[in-house]
């Protein structure tokens, strides 16, 4: 059976105007949108859910309630309100961008996607997400919820990311213009409610009748993709070392690679061969450090991370080695600790216990 009819953006529009989810940075029906918000929000949900978004949206606009605001603040801020979204090469970029708009541009975002792609870190997909919600421009906005709806749409049969240009032809051709900001939002909608990546919601969809992939059965085999090829996984020790008052000793990391300008409790470079009975060669100072027996495990995108976490009481007297620092125990929480270093101090507290 072949698709019976030519999707309209009309249709996909009506269903829209039904059944738009309510967030915090879109604007009501007939509202402007914020651009200030439209951008933090793509920023923040690149490779992030809608629902671990929403709480550290809000939080940052209350903390940074403008461009200007965020702009000014210093950078250990940012950090830590942005510490457990991961990617943190993201917020260092957020930060760049807030000033480059606040100073260089006057604190309004450029209004045009060539405009938006030349801020850093933003590319094709947050541009065109921006010009369309925030300015009202026809711009295409392809994210993986995209690429699905329109690769299932077309029966578009090219691996990803290959057939992206593709992907990206089919939505500009679709692109209604008077509503191009709305058109771009019931996409992402319907990829995230209807048009899933399993078991999609076909019965309900406004482009069942045009949809090509629907027609042949074949929906679920959308978008095509090469296997997807993970790391081997990688090993380290983390060192928990907490001082008789309940200061633990941490240190920022370098500003660049993963985790850039994060914090951390020190320990070992992460390696496929690392080696446990040499762990105690990388602890921070001479204590008596017992190995937590349940390693923490973590996965990043590229690979999966297995700690060995020991901990140690340290003396009052002890000192911060070259470049680390103690922070008090009531401190703890305004320190920029990615997740995999929180996991690794609540094993190590819980094994130093109470006292
Ligand atoms: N995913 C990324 N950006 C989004 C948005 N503005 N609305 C809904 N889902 C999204």
């Amino acid at each position: 059976m072949s698709a019976s009819a030519r999707p309209d953006a009309a249709d996909l529009l009506a269903w829209y105007d039904r059944h738009r989810r309510v967030l915090p940075w879109r604007a009501l029906p007939g509202e402007q949108a914020d651009p200030y918000r439209v951008w933090l929000s793509e920023i923040m949900l690149q490779q992030t859910t809608i629902a671990a978004v929403k709480p550290y949206f809000e939080r940052f606009l209350a903390r940074f309630p403008s461009v200007e605001a965020l702009a000014a603040a210093p950078s250990e801020a940012v950090m830590q309100a942005w510490a457990g979204l991961g990617y943190y090469s993201r917020a260092r970029n957020l930060h760049a961008c807030a000033r480059l708009v606040a100073e260089a541009h006057h604190g309004r975002f450029p209004d045009t996607e060539e405009g938006l792609r030349a801020l850093p870190g933003i590319g094709a997909y947050t541009a065109g997400a921006v010009a369309a919600i925030a300015f009202g421009r026809p711009a295409a906005a392809v994210d993986g919820n995209v690429e699905r709806v329109i690769t299932r749409l077309f029966a578009i049969d090219a691996e990803m990311p290959a057939a992206k240009p593709l992907v990206r032809e089919r939505v500009l051709a679709l692109l209604p213009a008077d509503r191009p900001g709305d058109f771009a939002q019931a996409l992402m909608d319907l990829g995230a409610t209807i048009c899933s990546p399993r078991t999609p919601a076909c019965g309900l969809c406004p482009w069942m009748a045009p949809c090509a992939a629907r027609a042949a059965g074949t929906q679920e085999t959308y978008p095509r993709k090469a296997p997807k090829k993970t790391g081997a996984t990688r090993y380290g020790a983390a060192f928990v070392g907490r001082r008789e008052d309940g200061a633990v000793l941490v240190r920022t990391r370098p500003a660049k690679g993963l985790l850039g300008g994060m914090v951390e409790v020190p320990g070992s470079a992460w390696s496929a061969d690392h080696r446990e009975s040499e762990a105690l060669r990388h602890a921070p100072l001479a204590a008596n450090w017992r190995r937590v027996p349940a390693p923490v495990r973590h996965v990043f995108t590229h690979f999966p991370l297995e700690l060995s976490v020991y901990a140690a009481s340290l003396p009052m007297d002890a000192l911060a080695p070259d470049g680390m620092r103690f922070t008090p125990f009531a401190r703890l929480g305004e320190e920029a600790f990615p997740t995999v270093f929180l996991k690794a101090l609540e094993a190590g507290l819980a094994a130093l216990g109470d006292r």
